[in-house]
């Protein structure tokens, strides 16, 4: 017989099936037995009546514990009106088991995954990843987050764009971060880093003509810690030629406002449209450019999205040099562009770099690039980068600019960052499968971890103790 799951049982009512997972949970009523199996779907209440297993199958059931993996073979019976549970997708069911098959025992968890784990010590739970993502909340979050970027996928691809996978092994973009970097065995002494997102790539694949390109895109920063960062984590990174910012802005709007009616009706929007504040008037009024502008901030279901525009395109970095805020290659306003050229009050200058902030969280930065080489070339001078290291660093993109870039621009909202608020959860690594800890650690697999002699010795590399 084919193995059907929980969920199909309702629609088989007296007919004969066969059903595998979990026991999820165990009650014993005098000599009935009764289980909840877990699979992929829901839970399926088993009942165990000696009578109808015979010998063999009652003594099984007997042994049966939390966490084993069974094969059930049995008859689908209506509840009764009194038995029925609606909080359950097969409450209007129950399996009356003739045969049990044990597939694998299982040790007792460290933690019991038919409860919240909230509260458990993280540390334990990211040792065991696998038995923390069984607990129902974190099946939910693993869920909602595929239905997210599914919808995410299906919107650019209805909106025609193309989903380009960039390289995961690349020379550095410098956008503010400490990169990964990851030594090359053919090449002694020689790296290649982490994208810390795909920005020269998708700047790159404008000026190969493809006019619209996202991908769901893996990022890598080696950057401290917080709630809201991760070392990897995941961007809806898009990029368009020939638009405005105000078209950008547009695309992206629309663009949530038909998630959240899609995916998240329950969910109210504190206004729409988007609240619009340039920086100036964001740091003014509310003295950060990330304002939470929920009017009830305990309303697990209110979005106060707002549009943070006319970032300043420098700012002083801690040893007190000039930086880009954003990243190098954002435009500036044209009113602005004299001052560029002349160098004068370059802290004053104002790039087409825009933000979007959802309930206080940074969900995604953007700019209108730069497409001429020479305003780009004026920008690394001014950011003081000398012309040899333009040319080792940038070689590749100044020399695009000179076939043909169109004008573009584009955007990247964080995907975890998304999905952390639609689930009401308090940190990322609750919507991430399988997230680094407080340190940057995987704890499951022991990562970082050290290598054997021989295996450095191949990538040219010797530990400087
Ligand atoms: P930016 O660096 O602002 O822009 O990143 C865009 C968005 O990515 C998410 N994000 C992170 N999420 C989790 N952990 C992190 N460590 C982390 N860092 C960033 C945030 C953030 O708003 N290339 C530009 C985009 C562009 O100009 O198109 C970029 O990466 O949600």
């Amino acid at each position: 017989m084919k193995r059907i799951f929980t969920s199909e049982t309702v629609s088989k009512v007296g007919e004969t099936v066969k059903v595998a997972g979990w026991i999820h949970a165990r009650r014993d009523m005098g000599k009935i037995m009764f289980f909840d199996l877990r699979d992929k779907d829901s839970l399926l209440q088993i009942v165990g009546v000696p009578a109808d297993l015979g010998e063999e199958a009652t003594s099984i059931a007997q042994t049966l514990r939390p966490e084993w993996v069974v094969e059930i073979e049995g008859i689908v019976q209506a509840r009764g009106e009194k038995q029925i549970n609606s909080n359950l997708a097969t409450g209007t069911v129950e399996l009356l088991a003739k045969s049990i098959k044990v597939l694998n025992e299982a040790k007792t968890p460290p933690f019991e995954v038919d409860k919240d784990t909230m509260t458990i010590n993280e540390e334990l739970r990211l040792k065991y990843r696998y038995l923390d993502l069984r607990t129902e909340r974190m099946q939910r979050n693993i869920r909602m987050r595929d239905k997210i970027i599914t919808f995410f996928r299906e919107y650019m691809h209805a909106n025609g764009f193309v989903e380009i996978e960039t390289p995961i092994l690349m020379k550095g973009t410098p956008e503010g971060s400490r990169e990964y970097i990851v030594p090359s065995r053919l090449h002694e002494g020689k790296f290649y880093v982490l994208p810390q997102s795909p920005q020269q790539f998708k700047q790159l694949s404008m000026v190969a003509g493809f006019e619209r390109y996202f991908q769901i895109a893996r990022c890598f920063r080696d950057e401290d810690q917080r709630g809201d960062r991760q070392p990897e984590f995941t961007q809806l990174d898009y990029e368009m030629s020939f638009v405005t910012q105000e078209d950008i802005l547009e695309y992206t709007e629309e663009m949530f406002l038909e998630l959240v009616k899609k995916l998240f009706p329950d969910k109210t929007l504190t206004s729409n449209p988007f609240t619009r504040l340039t920086h100036a008037e964001a740091m003014e009024k509310y003295g950060t450019d990330k304002p939470d502008l929920r009017e009830n901030k305990d309303d697990p279901n209110e979005l106060a999205f707002c549009w943070i525009l006319d970032f300043p395109m420098f700012e002083k970095n801690e040893e007190g040099k000039i930086d880009a805020v954003h990243h190098p290659f954002c435009s500036v306003k044209e009113e602005d562009k004299e001052k560029l050229m002349n160098g004068e009050d370059l802290f004053s200058i104002r790039a087409n770099a825009y933000d979007l902030v959802l309930n206080g969280f940074e969900l995604s930065s953007g700019s209108i690039r730069i497409h001429e080489r020479d305003m780009q070339k004026r920008i690394f001078d001014l950011l003081e980068i000398g012309e040899a290291e333009q040319q080792a660093k940038f070689g590749h993109i100044l020399e695009a600019f000179e076939y043909g870039a169109p004008p573009h621009g584009g955007f990247a909202p964080g995907i975890d960052r998304i999905v952390m608020i639609m689930a009401g959860e308090p940190n990322i690594r609750e919507v991430i499968a399988y997230p680094k800890d407080g340190s940057a650690r995987d704890l499951m697999m022991d990562a970082p971890s050290a290598l054997p002699e021989k295996t450095l010795k191949e990538v040219h590399i010797k530990i400087d103790k």
